[in-house]
């Protein structure tokens, strides 16, 4: 899959990629990640990306031009747009493994006051991480890239997403390593019994049990 991040801050995503699980998928060639600068698409002779709403109101907002040219210079057919904002859709698990799906993203991370409206006719999607507003859309883009990267065939094995949080609507087990007292703290003795069939139940158990107590709404 290869990833297009269209930001004003490219520098925010340096170090990330440089990492563990995104770094080794870069490495093997399971996602070619490329951070872009739309402010090198500006024509304005200062650079300029933003401007004042009409209508007045605070802030400042993207214009059109740059990140049209500079969505249309790297779109194909295979390609799906993403705009981060607060107003998108809000992203779940279940749009990372569609997305884990697809050949080429291409995500924009807005800042400032948002976006010109316009822009948003280039989207496929529009998604928001979160009932909060963020600075801009560099940390959402860091999300997306490392919740579908994860997904990504070889990346990591399917048994280790198989349990994730939000499978089935169910949050994950609590799981447990050495030593099996820890300050008398003990791990469950069913799972130490070395009974799968018990642990299978032990841990839909407490999937169920979990997900009541931290998030019932899933349960809906
Ligand atoms: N930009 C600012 N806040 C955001 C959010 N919650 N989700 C996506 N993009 C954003």
């Amino acid at each position: 899959m290869k990833i297009d991040i269209l930001t004003l801050f490219p520098n925010m995503f340096d170090s990330f990629f440089k990492e563990s699980i995104i770094k080794r998928a870069i490495e093997n060639n399971k996602v070619e990640i490329n951070v872009i600068d739309f402010r090198e698409y500006s024509k304005d002779p200062h650079k300029k990306v933003d401007d004042t709403p009409y209508g007045g109101g605070a802030g400042m907002v993207l214009t059109c031009q740059p990140i049209f040219d500079c969505v249309n210079s790297i779109r194909t057919p295979e390609s799906k747009v993403i705009i981060l904002t607060p107003s998108g859709k809000l992203y779940k698990q279940e749009t990372a493994y569609d997305l884990s799906k697809e050949s080429h993203l291409i995500i924009i991370c807005g800042h400032y006051e948002g976006f010109d409206e316009r822009i948003l006719s280039l989207a496929d999607l529009q998604l928001s991480i979160g009932d909060y507003v963020l600075t801009g859309g560099e940390i959402p883009a860091l999300v997306l890239v490392d919740s579908i990267t994860r997904l990504i065939d070889g990346v990591i094995t399917k048994e280790s997403h198989e349990n994730d949080s939000f499978n089935n609507n169910l949050l994950d087990y609590p799981t447990y390593t050495k030593p099996a007292d820890y300050n008398g703290m003990k791990v469950p003795e069913v799972l130490i019994s070395g009974d799968h069939k018990k642990i299978d139940e032990y841990r839909k158990q407490e999937q169920i049990r979990k997900t009541k107590e931290n998030r019932p709404d899933l349960l809906k």
